[in-house]
């Protein structure tokens, strides 16, 4: 028996050793490449404790929120900001995007960094990335690293898609991308989903990501050019502050924290966000999904949620923690989904917040909404293109009443990144310079 079926057998995945011995030539191959890239120990192992867990086991009895201030009521908030910039001016400061992902809920075939959210510009996410980061480069005089993580699924598409658009004026040497990995769904009896001879092979999670950025030597290449923190956000986010110095800063000018997380007050019990608190002591997030009924609608004496700090996935590492975490083990969570057309399999994934208990002490930095947080999840109603649309438009125009500047209050505006990355910036001559250029305006929709 070859080393590889003796594994399989022993992990209980017989019909897979079977089904590898019924194939010959490049099928063959392919499979056992599929089977090499697996744990299926581990893959036994977790199957075993996820069957007989149940909602209640991923939470401690010992759950507390985690307190946390809007950062810009600090009286530090400009001291931060400025110590943000001297870091990034020194080149210590990189992005790191995680876009593996499928973007199911939204119902776009592809990348979701390549959807245009329908803006009067038609920009995608990716390329309001990009401006906000050449700009911030810009105004601190140096480049910024841009690390971006996608996977199997959809990692020609987004290189593709850079490369077409000439990575938007950023220099092709300061963006690495690479792949996270996968892991095999099983159906619901714990064995191996085939699908057309090869293993249904999934994306393991954005926790995924501290593996892949060591595996694929892009941390090496951080910590070469002298990267001391790294700015770690999600894709969906049309408001993203990308690099926010004062972020930076406060994390810089706090000798404990190995790591820190932007906060928002959950908009209701029911938003879909994780929640920042203390398990059992240590600081972490649980995601909407893991979180019981009880705690989910528990109020103060007032009224307010007791569990309110929204993860809206913007964190920042040092990159100690991040070389830290490269060899930790994070926990698998698990959906039931169909796969393969076999209902209830168990697809596992790792959230890239459970780091924040293995680092110690993190830093929640508490930001408005309306300012920061506009994620496009859904095709329509909540937290989707049009309410991103509409947040833009009008964010932007509060930049334009705070410079002074007239304007048709009736109107929604556009402000390209190209021109301010946070509001800075503008004045009249600018405003009447721009218009129709990169400063666009549009009607507000119903
Ligand atoms: C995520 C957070 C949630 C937070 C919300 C704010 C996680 C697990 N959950 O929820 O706590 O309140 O954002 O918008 O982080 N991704 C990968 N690889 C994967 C899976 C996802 O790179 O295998 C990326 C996605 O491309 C995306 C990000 O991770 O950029 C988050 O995606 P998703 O898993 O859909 O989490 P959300 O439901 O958005």
């Amino acid at each position: 028996m070859s080393e590889l079926i003796e594994k399989l057998v022993t992990a209980n995945q017989e019909e897979l050793a079977k089904h590898l011995e019924s194939l010959s030539g490049e099928a063959r191959s392919l499979l056992e490449r599929d089977i090499a890239s697996q744990n299926w120990e581990e893959l036994k192992a977790l199957h075993a404790e996820k069957s007989s867990a149940n909602l209640a086991d991923n939470i401690s009895s010992d759950l507390k929120p985690m307190p946390f201030k809007i950062a810009a009521d600090d009286l530090r908030y400009d001291f931060w900001k400025e110590t943000g910039e001297i870091l990034l001016g020194k080149g210590q400061v990189a992005a790191f995007l995680v876009a593996g992902g499928q973007g199911s809920r939204l119902g776009f075939d592809g990348p979701k960094g390549m959807f245009d959210i329908g803006l009067p510009s038609h920009k995608s996410l990716f390329q309001l990335q990009a401006e906000r980061l050449q700009n911030l480069a810009a105004q601190v005089g140096h480049s910024i690293p841009w690390c971006i993580m996608t996977s199997p699924l959809n990692h020609e598409a987004t290189v593709n898609f850079f490369k077409e658009n000439s990575y938007f004026g950023l220099n092709r040497e300061d963006i690495r991308f690479f792949e996270q990995g996968t892991i095999c769904a099983l159906t619901p009896d714990g064995k191996a989903v085939i699908d057309n001879d090869r293993l249904a092979l999934v994306p393991d999670g954005n926790g995924g990501c501290f593996r892949a950025l060591a595996q694929s030597g892009t941390l090496a290449w951080l910590v070469e050019r002298g990267v001391q923190y790294v700015f770690l956000y999600s894709v969906d986010n049309a408001l993203c502050r990308i690099c926010d110095p004062a972020f930076i800063g406060a994390l810089a000018a706090d000798g404990r924290a190995m790591s820190a997380s932007k906060v928002v007050h959950k908009a209701g019990p029911n938003e879909k966000v994780g929640i920042f608190a203390y398990q059992d002591k240590k600081p972490g997030v649980v995601e909407y999904s893991d979180l019981p009924e009880n705690y989910r609608d528990m109020t103060n004496a007032d009224g307010s949620l007791t569990f309110d700090g929204g993860n809206i996935a913007i964190h920042l590492f040092k990159i100690s923690g991040l070389r830290k975490l490269q060899t930790s083990k994070l926990p698998w969570h698990t959906a039931r989904k169909t796969v393969c057309g076999i209902e209830k399999c168990w697809k596992f994934e790792q959230f890239l917040f459970d780091a924040f208990p293995l680092l110690g002490s993190m830093l929640p930095f508490g930001v408005i909404r309306d300012e920061e947080f506009s994620p496009v999840k859904n095709a329509d109603g909540n937290d989707s293109p049009k309410s991103a649309r509409t947040m833009i438009g009008k964010l932007h125009r509060e930049w334009l009443r705070k410079a002074h500047v007239s304007f048709d209050p009736k109107k929604l505006y556009e402000i390209s990144p190209t021109i301010s990355y946070a509001g800075e910036g503008l004045r009249q001559s600018i405003f009447d310079r721009e218009l129709g250029r990169n400063i666009l305006e549009f009607e507000e929709e119903n």
